[in-house]
């Protein structure tokens, strides 16, 4: 499948990525996760994302369209790709609909994951991810078998640098503003599907049956 998964921070794109690329092999590809590596390996691109991402602001448009019109190209992407937090602007979205068209990709649709904001709030405040191979958990929900363990690789389970009431204040102010307008973007290009994502259970069942797959 070709899907955009559109959504506050917290609403589960990551997640939900994960889970859906195990129906077939899609790949996922998170700019977030992207950038998150960069700045743990000290590269240029890392060096000059970081400031923003701790801020909770968005990177520059033409540093994330760098990345993924090289990513888009890898071959891993023929099958199917599943994009986690990008686009987020509407210059992205509008850059991302003439990459495609260039490239002859068509899209599947985009997937608005809804959920309420205390849910979003309590999400992020009890989130923990492996700073290594980027699995996610939840000290509530899903935690690591051994506290502080990844399950899947052994490495350490943290909160993330984005993580203080700050940095998420700010990043559910910045969603509001620069991300919720591609609600109105995709539903004028005929692409949006509209999934409540609160419950655990069902989303993936619900994408799947909007999809008819
Ligand atoms: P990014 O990494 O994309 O962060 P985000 O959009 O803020 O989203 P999150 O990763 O915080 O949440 P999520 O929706 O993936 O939720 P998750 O699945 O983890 O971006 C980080 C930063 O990078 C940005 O602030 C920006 O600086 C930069 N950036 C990235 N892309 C960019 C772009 N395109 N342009 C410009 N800048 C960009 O789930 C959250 C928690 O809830 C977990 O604990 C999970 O276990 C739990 N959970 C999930 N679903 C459920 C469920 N259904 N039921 C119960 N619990 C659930
Ligand atoms: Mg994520």
């Amino acid at each position: 499948m070709k899907l955009i998964l559109l959504g506050a921070p917290g609403a589960g794109k990551g997640t939900v990525a994960k889970l859906l690329t195990a129906i077939d092999g899609s790949v996922q590809i998170s700019t977030g996760d992207i950038l998150r590596a960069a700045v743990k390996d000290g590269t240029d691109l890392g060096k000059e994302a970081q400031g923003y991402m701790t801020r909770g602001e968005l990177v520059p448009d033409a540093l994330i369209m760098g990345i993924m019109g090289e990513r888009l190209l890898e071959d891993d992407c023929k099958p199917g790709f599943l994009l986690d937090g990008f686009p987020r602007t509407i210059p992205q979205a509008e850059e991302l609909k003439v990459l495609l068209a260039k490239l002859g990709i068509e899209l599947d649709g985009a997937v608005n994951l809804n959920v309420p904001r205390d849910v979003i709030l309590d999400r992020l405040t009890t989130r923990r991810t492996c700073e290594d191979c980027g699995e996610i958990y939840n000290v509530k929900s899903n935690p690591p078998k051994v506290e502080g363990v990844c399950d899947k690789c052994g490495g350490n389970v943290v909160q993330r640098a984005d993580e203080t009431e700050e940095a998420i204040s700010k990043r559910l102010d910045v969603f509001k503003e620069q991300t919720a307008p591609l609600v109105g973007f995709y539903t004028g290009e005929n692409m949006l599907i509209d999934i409540n994502a609160t419950s655990s259970d069902v989303v993936v069942a619900d994408i799947k049956s909007a999809l008819g797959i």
